[in-house]
Protein backbone atom coordinates (compact mmCIF):
# COMPACT_ATOMS: atom_id res chain seq x y z
CA UNK A 1 0.00 0.00 0.00
CA UNK A 2 1.25 3.25 -0.79
CA UNK A 3 1.90 5.66 2.36
CA UNK A 4 1.49 9.34 1.60
CA UNK A 5 -0.14 10.84 4.77
CA UNK A 6 -0.73 9.85 8.21
CA UNK A 7 -4.12 9.02 7.44
CA UNK A 8 -2.97 6.29 4.97
CA UNK A 9 -1.52 4.73 7.85
CA UNK A 10 -5.53 4.27 9.40
CA UNK A 11 -6.08 2.22 6.16
CA UNK A 12 -3.18 0.19 6.50
CA UNK A 13 -4.01 -0.74 10.47
CA UNK A 14 -7.09 -1.77 9.09
CA UNK A 15 -5.84 -4.57 6.81
CA UNK A 16 -2.73 -5.44 9.57
CA UNK A 17 -4.24 -5.85 12.61
CA UNK A 18 -7.45 -8.13 13.88
CA UNK A 19 -10.85 -5.88 13.50
CA UNK A 20 -11.02 -5.94 17.79
CA UNK A 21 -7.80 -3.95 17.74
CA UNK A 22 -8.33 -1.53 14.77
CA UNK A 23 -11.87 -0.83 16.43
CA UNK A 24 -10.31 -0.24 19.71
CA UNK A 25 -8.29 2.28 18.41
CA UNK A 26 -10.26 3.67 15.52
CA UNK A 27 -13.41 3.98 17.81
CA UNK A 28 -14.86 6.89 20.10
CA UNK A 29 -17.34 7.13 23.19
CA UNK A 30 -21.11 6.94 22.09
CA UNK A 31 -22.24 7.76 18.40
CA UNK A 32 -18.79 9.36 17.90
CA UNK A 33 -19.94 13.09 17.84
CA UNK A 34 -17.34 14.10 19.31
CA UNK A 35 -14.18 12.21 17.84
CA UNK A 36 -15.88 13.26 14.23
CA UNK A 37 -15.98 16.94 15.38
CA UNK A 38 -12.13 16.93 16.72
CA UNK A 39 -10.98 16.11 13.43
CA UNK A 40 -14.00 18.34 11.34
CA UNK A 41 -13.78 21.53 13.70
CA UNK A 42 -9.71 21.69 13.04
CA UNK A 43 -9.60 20.65 9.64
CA UNK A 44 -12.07 23.48 9.27
CA UNK A 45 -9.80 26.20 10.69
CA UNK A 46 -8.56 28.63 8.07
CA UNK A 47 -5.20 29.51 7.78
CA UNK A 48 -3.95 32.66 6.42
CA UNK A 49 -1.79 32.04 3.09
CA UNK A 50 1.35 34.51 2.62
CA UNK A 51 3.29 35.43 -0.30
CA UNK A 52 7.26 36.06 -0.19
CA UNK A 53 7.78 36.30 3.24
CA UNK A 54 11.24 35.22 2.77
CA UNK A 55 11.46 32.04 5.18
CA UNK A 56 14.35 30.26 3.92
CA UNK A 57 15.00 28.20 6.63
CA UNK A 58 12.14 26.11 8.65
CA UNK A 59 12.98 25.48 12.09
CA UNK A 60 10.61 22.54 13.92
CA UNK A 61 12.32 22.64 17.28
CA UNK A 62 11.19 23.87 20.07
CA UNK A 63 11.38 23.00 24.46
CA UNK A 64 9.07 22.47 27.36
CA UNK A 65 10.25 22.65 30.82
CA UNK A 66 14.11 22.56 29.76
CA UNK A 67 14.26 19.75 27.57
CA UNK A 68 14.98 20.09 23.92
CA UNK A 69 12.40 18.43 21.46
CA UNK A 70 13.21 18.22 17.79
CA UNK A 71 9.17 18.66 16.88
CA UNK A 72 6.34 20.29 18.39
CA UNK A 73 5.13 16.42 19.05
CA UNK A 74 5.11 13.99 21.88
CA UNK A 75 3.76 10.37 21.27
CA UNK A 76 1.27 10.48 23.45
CA UNK A 77 -0.22 7.27 25.93
CA UNK A 78 -1.93 4.87 24.18
CA UNK A 79 -3.15 1.96 26.10
CA UNK A 80 -2.30 -1.63 25.08
CA UNK A 81 0.14 -0.35 22.38
CA UNK A 82 1.93 -3.64 22.74
CA UNK A 83 -0.95 -5.52 21.07
CA UNK A 84 -0.49 -3.09 18.11
CA UNK A 85 2.64 -4.30 17.27
CA UNK A 86 5.50 -6.82 19.11
CA UNK A 87 6.40 -4.81 22.25
CA UNK A 88 4.81 -1.63 20.86
CA UNK A 89 5.58 0.39 24.06
CA UNK A 90 9.24 -0.26 22.90
CA UNK A 91 9.04 0.10 19.64
CA UNK A 92 7.44 3.62 20.10
CA UNK A 93 9.77 4.93 22.34
CA UNK A 94 12.42 3.87 20.07
CA UNK A 95 10.50 6.07 17.42
CA UNK A 96 10.34 8.72 19.78
CA UNK A 97 14.08 8.70 20.67
CA UNK A 98 15.06 8.55 17.03
CA UNK A 99 13.05 11.62 16.44
CA UNK A 100 14.43 13.60 18.97
CA UNK A 101 10.90 13.99 20.93
CA UNK A 102 9.06 12.52 23.77
CA UNK A 103 6.85 9.64 24.27
CA UNK A 104 4.23 9.28 27.16
CA UNK A 105 3.96 5.56 28.31
CA UNK A 106 0.90 4.98 29.74
CA UNK A 107 -0.51 3.00 32.78
CA UNK A 108 -2.16 0.63 31.09
CA UNK A 109 0.95 -0.72 28.51
CA UNK A 110 1.79 -4.12 27.55
CA UNK A 111 5.34 -3.60 28.51
CA UNK A 112 6.48 -2.00 32.07
CA UNK A 113 8.19 0.76 32.80
CA UNK A 114 11.30 -1.21 33.24
CA UNK A 115 11.25 -3.25 30.17
CA UNK A 116 10.68 0.39 28.38
CA UNK A 117 13.63 2.60 30.28
CA UNK A 118 16.45 -0.64 29.26
CA UNK A 119 15.75 0.25 25.85
CA UNK A 120 15.29 3.78 25.50
CA UNK A 121 16.70 5.63 28.25
CA UNK A 122 15.68 8.97 27.12
CA UNK A 123 12.87 11.25 26.65
CA UNK A 124 10.38 8.94 28.74
CA UNK A 125 7.44 10.34 29.94
CA UNK A 126 5.03 8.40 31.98
CA UNK A 127 0.91 8.50 32.15
CA UNK A 128 -0.54 7.81 35.50
CA UNK A 129 -4.50 7.29 35.82
CA UNK A 130 -6.08 6.76 39.19
CA UNK A 131 -6.54 3.57 40.53
CA UNK A 132 -8.53 2.30 43.39
CA UNK A 133 -5.25 0.94 44.37
CA UNK A 134 -3.70 3.47 46.30
CA UNK A 135 -0.87 1.22 46.80
CA UNK A 136 -0.16 0.68 42.99
CA UNK A 137 0.16 4.26 42.32
CA UNK A 138 2.63 5.03 44.59
CA UNK A 139 4.22 1.87 43.60
CA UNK A 140 4.56 2.61 40.00
CA UNK A 141 5.58 6.44 40.85
CA UNK A 142 8.63 4.61 42.41
CA UNK A 143 9.51 2.66 39.80
CA UNK A 144 8.89 5.17 37.09
CA UNK A 145 11.27 8.03 38.78
CA UNK A 146 13.78 5.00 39.38
CA UNK A 147 13.38 4.18 36.05
CA UNK A 148 14.57 7.54 35.02
CA UNK A 149 11.23 9.36 33.99
CA UNK A 150 11.55 12.82 33.84
CA UNK A 151 8.35 13.87 33.30
CA UNK A 152 4.72 13.11 34.88
CA UNK A 153 1.47 13.08 32.94
CA UNK A 154 -1.61 12.42 35.02
CA UNK A 155 -4.82 11.87 33.01
CA UNK A 156 -7.59 13.43 34.65
CA UNK A 157 -10.69 12.62 32.17
CA UNK A 158 -10.67 8.58 32.87
CA UNK A 159 -12.74 8.30 36.12
CA UNK A 160 -14.69 5.44 34.34
CA UNK A 161 -14.18 4.29 30.79
CA UNK A 162 -16.56 6.47 27.94
CA UNK A 163 -19.10 3.65 26.67
CA UNK A 164 -17.51 2.73 23.12
CA UNK A 165 -20.41 0.48 21.26
CA UNK A 166 -17.60 -0.60 19.14
CA UNK A 167 -15.59 -2.38 21.44
CA UNK A 168 -18.72 -4.64 22.13
CA UNK A 169 -19.29 -5.05 18.17
CA UNK A 170 -15.84 -6.07 17.55
CA UNK A 171 -15.33 -8.61 19.77
CA UNK A 172 -12.74 -6.17 22.78
CA UNK A 173 -15.46 -6.83 25.01
CA UNK A 174 -19.50 -8.34 24.64
CA UNK A 175 -20.28 -11.67 24.44
CA UNK A 176 -18.26 -14.55 23.35
CA UNK A 177 -15.71 -11.76 22.80
CA UNK A 178 -12.59 -14.70 23.16
CA UNK A 179 -13.84 -16.81 20.76
CA UNK A 180 -14.04 -14.21 18.64
CA UNK A 181 -10.80 -12.46 18.76
CA UNK A 182 -9.43 -15.84 18.53
CA UNK A 183 -11.34 -16.25 15.03
CA UNK A 184 -10.00 -12.86 13.90
CA UNK A 185 -6.55 -13.45 14.38
CA UNK A 186 -6.64 -16.06 12.25
CA UNK A 187 -7.80 -13.76 8.58
CA UNK A 188 -4.76 -11.42 10.06
CA UNK A 189 -1.71 -14.75 10.34
CA UNK A 190 1.03 -11.86 10.05
CA UNK A 191 -0.08 -10.47 12.75
CA UNK A 192 -1.25 -13.39 14.73
CA UNK A 193 2.73 -14.90 14.36
CA UNK A 194 4.40 -11.34 14.93
CA UNK A 195 2.38 -10.45 17.85
CA UNK A 196 0.03 -12.71 19.20
CA UNK A 197 2.71 -15.41 19.37
CA UNK A 198 6.19 -13.65 19.34
CA UNK A 199 5.11 -10.92 21.28
CA UNK A 200 4.16 -12.24 24.12
CA UNK A 201 3.72 -11.97 27.43
CA UNK A 202 0.16 -10.12 26.56
CA UNK A 203 -0.30 -8.20 30.06
CA UNK A 204 -1.12 -5.06 31.75
CA UNK A 205 2.85 -4.98 32.90
CA UNK A 206 3.24 -2.44 35.03
CA UNK A 207 0.14 -3.78 37.13
CA UNK A 208 1.17 -7.12 36.68
CA UNK A 209 4.70 -6.36 38.04
CA UNK A 210 2.80 -4.41 41.13
CA UNK A 211 0.65 -7.39 41.84
CA UNK A 212 3.07 -9.53 41.76
CA UNK A 213 0.87 -11.86 39.49
CA UNK A 214 -0.47 -11.84 35.58
CA UNK A 215 -2.72 -9.10 35.29
CA UNK A 216 -4.07 -10.77 31.66
CA UNK A 217 -6.33 -8.82 28.61
CA UNK A 218 -9.36 -11.44 28.17
CA UNK A 219 -11.69 -8.68 30.03
CA UNK A 220 -9.58 -5.43 29.47
CA UNK A 221 -11.94 -3.16 29.25
CA UNK A 222 -13.93 -4.84 32.03
CA UNK A 223 -10.79 -4.67 34.03
CA UNK A 224 -10.81 -0.39 33.35
CA UNK A 225 -14.67 -0.21 34.57
CA UNK A 226 -13.65 -2.44 38.04
CA UNK A 227 -10.47 -0.64 39.02
CA UNK A 228 -10.76 3.24 37.81
CA UNK A 229 -11.88 5.19 40.65
CA UNK A 230 -14.57 8.17 40.08
CA UNK A 231 -14.62 8.80 43.45
CA UNK A 232 -11.56 10.88 43.79
CA UNK A 233 -11.12 14.67 43.85
CA UNK A 234 -8.30 17.03 43.60
CA UNK A 235 -7.44 17.37 47.53
CA UNK A 236 -7.13 13.41 47.77
CA UNK A 237 -4.26 13.43 45.18
CA UNK A 238 -2.23 16.29 46.30
CA UNK A 239 -0.21 13.61 47.88
CA UNK A 240 1.09 13.08 44.62
CA UNK A 241 2.11 16.33 43.79
CA UNK A 242 4.29 16.23 46.76
CA UNK A 243 5.82 12.91 45.88
CA UNK A 244 6.61 14.36 42.11
CA UNK A 245 9.42 16.76 42.02
CA UNK A 246 10.01 17.16 38.44
CA UNK A 247 7.54 18.52 35.72
CA UNK A 248 3.61 17.19 36.41
CA UNK A 249 1.35 17.91 33.19
CA UNK A 250 -2.44 17.44 33.82
CA UNK A 251 -4.24 15.60 31.25
CA UNK A 252 -7.69 15.64 29.83
CA UNK A 253 -8.83 19.51 30.61
CA UNK A 254 -11.53 21.02 28.36
CA UNK A 255 -13.08 23.53 30.56
CA UNK A 256 -10.89 26.72 31.72
CA UNK A 257 -12.39 26.39 35.66
CA UNK A 258 -10.67 22.89 35.30
CA UNK A 259 -7.76 24.14 34.00
CA UNK A 260 -7.24 27.06 36.90
CA UNK A 261 -7.82 24.00 39.39
CA UNK A 262 -5.28 22.14 37.62
CA UNK A 263 -3.02 24.95 38.31
CA UNK A 264 -3.97 25.38 41.79
CA UNK A 265 -3.31 21.78 42.15
CA UNK A 266 0.38 22.53 41.25
CA UNK A 267 0.10 21.34 37.41
CA UNK A 268 3.07 22.80 35.27
CA UNK A 269 1.62 22.15 32.19
CA UNK A 270 -1.96 20.97 30.94
CA UNK A 271 -3.24 18.69 28.38
CA UNK A 272 -6.68 19.81 26.86
CA UNK A 273 -7.74 17.23 25.65
CA UNK A 274 -11.50 14.64 25.37
CA UNK A 275 -9.24 11.68 25.09
CA UNK A 276 -9.98 11.68 21.38
CA UNK A 277 -13.75 11.69 21.80
CA UNK A 278 -13.46 8.59 23.91
CA UNK A 279 -14.95 9.42 26.75
CA UNK A 280 -17.80 11.93 27.10
CA UNK A 281 -19.78 11.76 23.37
CA UNK A 282 -21.15 15.52 22.98
CA UNK A 283 -18.43 17.61 24.84
CA UNK A 284 -16.79 20.28 23.07
CA UNK A 285 -14.14 19.62 20.33
CA UNK A 286 -10.58 20.73 21.36
CA UNK A 287 -10.50 23.18 18.87
CA UNK A 288 -13.06 24.85 20.62
CA UNK A 289 -11.68 24.79 24.03
CA UNK A 290 -8.23 25.66 23.53
CA UNK A 291 -8.40 29.57 22.68
CA UNK A 292 -10.62 29.76 26.04
CA UNK A 293 -8.16 27.90 27.93
CA UNK A 294 -5.58 29.55 26.60
CA UNK A 295 -6.49 33.23 27.76
CA UNK A 296 -7.60 30.99 31.55
CA UNK A 297 -4.14 30.16 32.13
CA UNK A 298 -2.54 32.49 30.76
CA UNK A 299 1.50 32.27 29.90
CA UNK A 300 3.08 30.99 33.10
CA UNK A 301 1.76 27.43 32.32
CA UNK A 302 2.69 25.31 29.29
CA UNK A 303 0.08 24.44 27.45
CA UNK A 304 -0.27 20.96 25.30
CA UNK A 305 -3.70 19.73 22.88
CA UNK A 306 -4.75 16.77 21.47
CA UNK A 307 -7.63 15.20 19.58
CA UNK A 308 -7.77 15.01 16.49
CA UNK A 309 -4.31 15.84 15.19
CA UNK A 310 -3.96 13.88 11.95
CA UNK A 311 -1.49 16.43 9.35
CA UNK A 312 1.02 18.70 10.02
CA UNK A 313 -1.13 21.40 9.25
CA UNK A 314 -3.20 20.57 12.14
CA UNK A 315 -0.37 20.88 14.38
CA UNK A 316 0.09 24.22 13.13
CA UNK A 317 -3.71 25.27 13.73
CA UNK A 318 -3.50 23.78 17.32
CA UNK A 319 -0.04 26.13 18.22
CA UNK A 320 -1.80 29.07 16.64
CA UNK A 321 -4.77 28.40 18.97
CA UNK A 322 -2.36 28.20 22.10
CA UNK A 323 -0.75 25.31 22.59
CA UNK A 324 2.88 24.87 22.98
CA UNK A 325 2.71 21.34 21.58
CA UNK A 326 0.92 18.63 20.42
CA UNK A 327 0.05 14.99 21.66
CA UNK A 328 -0.56 12.60 18.76
CA UNK A 329 -2.67 9.80 19.82
CA UNK A 330 -4.51 7.55 16.75
CA UNK A 331 -1.64 8.75 13.67
CA UNK A 332 0.49 6.93 16.13
CA UNK A 333 -1.43 4.49 17.06
CA UNK A 334 -2.33 3.10 13.12
CA UNK A 335 1.28 3.77 12.11
CA UNK A 336 2.58 1.46 14.90
CA UNK A 337 0.23 -1.10 13.95
CA UNK A 338 0.77 -0.58 10.32
CA UNK A 339 4.47 -0.76 10.21
CA UNK A 340 5.94 -0.81 13.46
CA UNK A 341 8.65 1.83 14.55
CA UNK A 342 9.97 2.64 11.07
CA UNK A 343 6.03 3.21 10.56
CA UNK A 344 6.09 5.76 13.44
CA UNK A 345 9.44 7.22 12.67
CA UNK A 346 7.97 7.62 8.81
CA UNK A 347 4.50 9.40 10.22
CA UNK A 348 6.60 11.72 12.22
CA UNK A 349 8.68 12.94 8.99
CA UNK A 350 5.35 13.54 6.97
CA UNK A 351 3.71 15.55 9.74
CA UNK A 352 7.33 17.50 9.84
CA UNK A 353 7.55 17.87 6.20
CA UNK A 354 3.86 19.02 6.25
CA UNK A 355 4.43 21.50 9.25
CA UNK A 356 7.60 22.98 6.75
CA UNK A 357 5.49 23.42 4.12
CA UNK A 358 2.39 24.82 5.72
CA UNK A 359 4.90 27.38 7.88
CA UNK A 360 6.66 28.19 4.39
CA UNK A 361 2.90 29.12 2.98
CA UNK A 362 2.13 30.96 5.95
CA UNK A 363 5.20 33.06 6.01
CA UNK A 364 6.82 31.72 9.79
CA UNK A 365 10.12 30.21 10.09
CA UNK A 366 9.90 29.05 13.86
CA UNK A 367 7.50 27.77 16.63
CA UNK A 368 7.60 30.35 18.55
CA UNK A 369 6.39 32.57 15.56
CA UNK A 370 3.11 30.50 15.54
CA UNK A 371 0.05 32.56 16.44
CA UNK A 372 -3.55 33.27 15.95
CA UNK A 373 -1.67 35.89 13.26
CA UNK A 374 -1.69 32.71 11.27
CA UNK A 375 -5.65 32.13 11.17
CA UNK A 376 -7.88 33.43 8.57
CA UNK A 377 -11.02 35.15 10.00
CA UNK A 378 -12.51 32.12 12.20
CA UNK A 379 -15.51 32.21 14.56
CA UNK A 380 -13.55 29.19 16.60
CA UNK A 381 -12.67 30.49 20.21
CA UNK A 382 -14.68 33.49 19.68
C1 LIG B 1 -5.86 6.61 24.19
N1 LIG B 1 -5.68 7.67 25.07
C2 LIG B 1 -5.11 7.46 26.30
N2 LIG B 1 -4.83 8.50 27.14
C3 LIG B 1 -4.25 8.28 28.33
O1 LIG B 1 -4.00 9.24 29.05
N3 LIG B 1 -3.92 7.01 28.72
C4 LIG B 1 -4.17 5.92 27.96
O2 LIG B 1 -3.87 4.79 28.32
C5 LIG B 1 -4.81 6.13 26.71
N4 LIG B 1 -5.14 5.08 25.91
C6 LIG B 1 -5.59 5.30 24.63
C7 LIG B 1 -5.75 4.22 23.76
C8 LIG B 1 -6.13 4.45 22.44
C9 LIG B 1 -6.26 3.31 21.51
C10 LIG B 1 -6.38 5.78 21.99
C11 LIG B 1 -6.77 6.05 20.57
C12 LIG B 1 -6.25 6.83 22.87
C13 LIG B 1 -5.96 9.06 24.64
C14 LIG B 1 -4.76 9.63 23.90
O3 LIG B 1 -3.66 9.83 24.74
C15 LIG B 1 -5.10 10.99 23.25
O4 LIG B 1 -5.62 11.86 24.22
C16 LIG B 1 -6.09 10.87 22.11
O5 LIG B 1 -5.86 9.70 21.34
C17 LIG B 1 -5.98 12.10 21.22
O6 LIG B 1 -6.84 12.04 20.15
P1 LIG B 1 -6.40 11.55 18.67
O7 LIG B 1 -5.04 12.13 18.39
O8 LIG B 1 -6.39 10.06 18.74
O9 LIG B 1 -7.49 12.08 17.82
C1 LIG C 1 -8.67 4.26 26.40
C2 LIG C 1 -8.04 4.28 27.73
C3 LIG C 1 -7.28 3.14 28.15
O1 LIG C 1 -8.97 5.35 25.92
O2 LIG C 1 -7.34 5.46 27.93
O3 LIG C 1 -8.95 3.18 25.85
Amino acid sequence: MIISSALDYREAARRKIPPFLFHYIDGGAGSEMTLRANISDLAAIPVRQRALRGAAEIRLSTQWFGQQSALPLILGPVGLAGMFARRGEVQLARAATASKIPFVQSTVSVCSIDEVAATCPHSLWFQLYVLKDRGFMRDVLERARGAGVTTLVFTVDLPTPGPRYRDAHSGMSGPYASLRRLFQALTRPGWAYDVGVMGRPHDLGNISAYMGRRIGLEDYIGWLTANMDPAISWPDLEWIRDFWKGPMIVKGILDPEDARDALRFGADGIVVSNHGGRQLDGAISTARALPEIARAVGDGVVLFADSGVRSGLDVLRMLALGAKGVLLGRAAAYALAARGRPGVENMLSILANEMRVSMTLTGVASIGEIDESILALTDIGK
